[in-house]
């Protein structure tokens, strides 16, 4: 078994039928949807489930995983999602795959959020993984220089050659800061600045990490 399915379906396991359950975003986050759909065939599990993007919503659907609308659920029991790096604080660098901001959104109405992740995302120092940062397209020029002014290089995310755009509508640049020494006080600087609309760090929102190694073991680690 892969990596990331073997931290996905561990991190499933401390799931229980009659959960509200958010369901991230990416390729690690794939499997524990597929699992979370094994549950609710096979098991008869009942549970309420939240996307955190259209994609996932899409793969839950598809498998008879039942997703509620935000505006009927007030709390969500656990939410599982990947990261594109984790430190030993389980501060998160997210949104490679373009989804921060219903991330955020959904993990912080969460009673608990588990992050799955490969062992290639445990890092010493987050930062060498561009931070992904959701912008407003009115000015978007000089959001981006004020975000120059934080010390990094910027680029605005493309897809086949056109900007792409969030579920929310918005862009994503991606800020390369090499290393990033103060994970809290970037996120208030970038998200100070008007424009922004969210940043990728996300900061005493993870309470488990499940890692995936090669080897194929996993380590599950509390903060
Ligand atoms: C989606 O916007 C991201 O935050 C993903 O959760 C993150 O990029 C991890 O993705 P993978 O599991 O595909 O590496």
């Amino acid at each position: 078994m892969n990596p990331k399915q073997l931290a996905a379906e561990k991190a499933v396991s401390f799931l229980e039928n009659g959960m509200t359950i958010g369901l991230g975003t990416g390729s690690t986050a794939y499997w524990a949807i597929e699992k979370i759909g094994e549950k609710v065939k096979n098991e008869n599990w009942k549970i309420r489930a939240i996307a955190t993007s259209i994609r996932s919503e899409e793969h839950a659907r598809s498998l008879g995983i039942p997703i509620f609308d935000f505006s009927t659920i007030s709390t969500i029991d656990v939410t599982i999602d990947g990261a594109d790096e984790v430190d030993a604080q389980l501060q998160l660098i997210k949104g490679g795959g373009g989804a921060l901001l219903r991330e955020k959104i959904v993990a912080s109405n969460s009673n608990q959020m588990i992050v799955v992740a490969d062992e290639s995302k445990w890092v010493k120092t987050l930062g060498s993984f561009p931070l992904p940062v959701e912008v407003v397209h009115f000015g978007w020029q000089r959001t981006f220089e004020k975000l120059q002014l934080l010390g990094c290089e910027t680029k605005r995310r493309m897809q086949e050659n056109e900007p792409y755009i969030t579920d929310n509508g918005n862009y994503i640049v991606d800020c390369s800061f090499n290393e990033i020494t103060d994970p809290p006080a970037l996120h208030e600087a970038v998200n100070a600045i008007t424009g922004v609309v969210d940043n990728g760090l996300f900061i005493r929102i993870a309470s488990k990490l499940v890692l995936g190694f090669n080897n194929g073991e996993t380590r599950v680690i509390s903060r």
